[in-house]
């Protein structure tokens, strides 16, 4: 496996973070980072050179979703994931590992794999580690994920634990499976909110010698605080010498909160969810832009973000698109969110190599706060 040196530039010394820089196929990823969510290879609304002028450097995309429409065979038969949506970067895949959680209601999980009844048309898709690896190496991602099993936050000890046991026979079987030596898979810990289960799962997946580990089954109904607990005691667990990811997470203080704890790779659907719900966040906390107050604003929506939502538009016309159906509202919105969770990123990257993060973590919470 060549491509995918992971160099750390800075580790600070009062708190786990560090700031590095990930060398993939397409090209380098700087640590820490936030990837956008392109579910169905596209981040709704954003052409890839708007997403790009974001600053983002690396998009995620769904092995489920994709699988069930259009299918990974064509996304192969038209060149590849990169070729397909037209993005020239580092793309990552999710394995469908979260679909167990999100659809459970139309799966059915046995040791041996998750057959799913589709969301769309109630056909069948059945995902076995094999076959999830099989679907990512159609379709072309640098970085892939082990299926894995992810339990709901308030799920019983057995099943965080047979979820956890699940997850390292099946991380084995995903290794073993793997034939392209281009793409990264990366190991999923599990184990719900408990020290003795992440510790397990951890303990089983770090000697299979994955090129990364995520952090699973977080942000699942649990609280903010057991969330970071959760990772105070899980990240000494992985090594220190690769990439971290923390799996479909979250809002900005999550992620102040998870760099200060050692993480380095972060997704989340909320900047673009959000953002064509009519909802910003900016320096000085959350804003809802169709509240009547900004009627009549002249302001940009943040003046120290330098989007194209914040240079060339007023609060009171961004109202106004949302008020009206427009759906120019939720493209703006949804360029702005992502734009500020660049920031947030590249502002923890300079915060770490200038040894501030602890500064900079307690000033931005005072400040997001003062408003919401
Ligand atoms: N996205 C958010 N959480 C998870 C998880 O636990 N597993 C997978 N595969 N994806 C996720
Ligand atoms: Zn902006």
């Amino acid at each position: 496996m060549t491509h995918f040196a992971f160099h750390l530039d800075a580790t600070d010394t009062e708190t786990a973070a560090r700031a590095g820089r990930w060398e993939t196929p397409h090209g380098v990823v700087d640590t820490p980072a936030f990837m956008p969510v392109g579910t169905l290879a596209t981040v709704k609304g954003l052409l890839p050179e708007q997403l790009k002028a974001t600053g983002a450097q690396m998009v995620l995309s769904n092995t489920y979703h994709l699988a069930l429409r259009p299918g990974s065979d064509i996304v192969k038969e038209m060149g590849g994931l990169h070729k397909f949506m037209d993005w020239e970067g580092p793309i990552l895949t999710d394995s469908g590992g979260f679909q167990v959680f999100s659809l459970a209601g139309l799966r059915k999980l046995t040791d041996e794999k998750a057959v799913f009844r589709s969301h769309i048309d109630g056909s069948l898709l059945e995902l076995s580690p094999e076959k999830a690896v099989k679907i990512q190496e159609d379709l072309g991602a640098d970085c892939i994920m082990c299926l894995d099993e992810c339990p709901p936050a308030n799920d019983v000890p057995e099943k965080i634990k047979a979820a956890v046991d699940r997850t390292t026979l099946w991380a084995k079987r995903c290794r073993d499976a793997q034939v392209r030596d281009d793409q990264a898979l990366f190991g999923i810990v599990q184990g719900g909110i408990s020290e003795e289960m992440r510790t397990r799962s951890a303990e089983g997946l770090v000697p299979l010698g994955f090129p990364g580990y995520a952090v699973g089954g977080l942000s699942v109904g649990e609280a903010p605080v057991d969330m970071y607990r959760t990772l105070d005691f899980t990240v000494p667990h992985l090594p220190v010498e690769k990439p971290r990811y923390l799996m479909g997470v979250g809002r900005p203080e999550d992620i102040l909160e998870a760099v200060y704890r050692g993480i380095d790779l972060f997704d989340c659907v909320l900047p673009t969810r959000n953002g064509r719900n009519a909802m910003a966040f900016t320096s000085d906390g959350p804003v809802r832009l169709r509240n009547a107050v900004h009627q009549r604003d002249e302001r940009p929506l943040d003046p120290e973000c330098d989007c194209t939502a914040c240079t060339r538009y007023s609060r009171a016309y961004l109202r106004h698109l949302f008020i009206a159906k427009e759906m120019l509202g939720g493209i703006l919105l949804s360029l702005h969110n992502i734009a500020f969770y660049q920031k947030l990123v590249r502002d923890l990257r300079n915060a770490v190599n200038s040894g501030t993060v602890a500064q900079f973590r307690a000033n931005q919470l005072a400040r997001w706060q003062a408003q919401s």
